[in-house]
């Protein structure tokens, strides 16, 4: 089972720039590309979050258009640049297959052969930062108390803070603590795979491993002075790959770019 993630595409209706200066179209176009060229061919698509830059039904269409040729099951996850209904809308056909739907919310349960992907929606309607409500965690409590497949867990906000100030301010703000509490319950979640920092990031949690995936458009700042500076760098774009390997879920990060071919060792 091989999982590719890509995060925080932010792609605009066509012709527009995201922050009016970076073409988030185009460096999606580029990412999904290299997905699609992927040799093992993965499994599963899971995107992230902030799939757009602005919600609304004419970035939607963008996306799938973008989206077209992956000829693989998607698992969306909503961010705080999403509009949970446009996007509910927008995949309703495409999203894998995937059942236990929470009534008002984007979370939802899917079976990827040897893992089980479950999919948690943090989005608070038109604010940057992320919550998870008990009606959130206690759907996650039961979903992780009925199986014990080795699961995968997805959000957008990571439940963490990371030392990046200003992100921090907007991260998971509610129920981060007792997320934490009920992964620690459950020996069987393998990973916590998030998105929103636009970088690169992992951390022990709940006795398990969770991280970010870099963008495929900008990535935040590095800024560990805990200033309240923000801003974005145009550091190499980059997915994830996610290979069930051996009993483990093993990680690699794959810059996105023309970088030549593999060279051989003298
Ligand atoms: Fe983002
Ligand atoms: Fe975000």
């Amino acid at each position: 089972m091989l999982i590719a993630q890509v995060s925080d595409l932010h792609v605009c209706a066509p012709g527009q720039l995201a922050n009016g200066v970076v073409d988030t179209n185009a460096m999606a176009r580029a990412g999904l590309r290299a997905v699609a060229a992927l040799q093992p061919r993965p499994d599963a698509l899971l995107l992230s979050g902030d799939l757009v830059e602005t919600g609304g039904a004419a970035s939607y269409a963008h996306l799938l258009e973008l989206l077209a040729p992956i000829d693989l099951p998607l698992y969306p996850v909503a961010g705080n640049h999403d509009e949970r209904e446009a996007l509910a809308e927008a995949f309703g056909g495409r999203a894998g297959p995937h059942t236990a739907r929470l009534p008002g919310f984007w979370q939802y349960a899917a079976s990827l052969g040897p893992l089980r992907l479950l999919v948690l929606d943090t989005v608070v309607p038109r604010q940057g930062h992320g919550a998870l409500c008990a009606r959130r965690l206690d759907w996650l409590d039961q979903r992780l108390a009925e199986d014990a497949t080795p699961t995968v867990v997805a959000m957008h906000h990571p439940p963490f803070a990371t030392g990046i100030g200003h992100m921090d301010a907007m991260g998971l703000l509610d129920g981060a603590e007792a997320l934490e509490a009920i992964v620690r319950r459950h020996g069987h979640v393998q990973a916590i795979l998030c998105g929103h920092l636009h970088r690169g990031i992992q951390v022990r949690f709940g006795g398990t491993v969770a991280s970010v995936c870099p963008s495929t458009a900008h990535q935040i700042a590095l800024n560990l002075l805990q200033s309240s500076a923000d801003g974005y760098v145009m550091e190499p774009p980059a997915f994830q790959l996610h290979l069930w390997h051996g009993g483990r879920l093993v990680s690699h990060t794959v810059p996105i770019g023309d970088f030549g071919g593999t060279q051989p060792f003298a």
